[in-house]
């Protein structure tokens, strides 16, 4: 049996390449691209390769995931897709790897909506309101997980 891939994917989704300009209050000053910098220096350090995607098209988000279903792990922050989108939740059930929900704000102390997670059930862990942070400690974690079950590649518990 072939080896799991070093391969971290990392997909963002809707009005996160406006990382930056959006409430300071909730995301802070960082950019998408300094964010995404952070993720790949961290991956790298521990010997895995990361590859960096955005998209506003919920279609598109959903090819990624199946592009990359059978990778070695990956990071996902739908933005405001996780709190309704069905079609990302039915792709992300597809995956074979290792998958970190991760949210830069609290989102369960902000409005209602947002406090509820479609996605939750079906990815290997969630970490929300710690920031650019909480991204590089999913990497840590994602990355235990996946050389802990390479070779054995099935089903996740959520
Ligand atoms: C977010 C939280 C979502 O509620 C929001 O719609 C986003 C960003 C976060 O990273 O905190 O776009 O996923």
């Amino acid at each position: 049996m072939s080896a799991a891939p070093r391969l971290l994917v990392m997909i963002h989704g809707a009005n996160l390449d406006m990382l930056g300009e959006r409430p300071v209050e909730h995301y802070g000053t960082i950019t998408l691209r300094a964010l995404e910098r952070l993720v790949s220096d961290e991956a790298e350090d521990r010997g895995w390769q990361c590859l960096c995607l955005q998209t506003n098209h919920e279609g598109a988000y959903i090819e990624y995931v199946h592009d990359y279903r059978h990778g070695g792990a990956l990071i996902v922050n739908p933005g405001a897709w996780t709190h309704y989108s069905y079609a990302i939740r039915d792709a992300l059930e597809l995956v074979t790897c290792p998958i970190a929900e991760v949210h830069l704000s609290k989102v369960d102390s902000r409005e209602e909506w947002r406090r509820h997670s479609v996605i939750s059930p079906v990815v290997s862990f969630t970490i929300s309101g710690r920031g650019p942070t909480g991204y590089l400690e999913a990497v840590g974690r994602l990355i235990e997980l996946a050389e802990g079950q390479a070779g054995e590649i099935g089903p996740r518990s959520a």
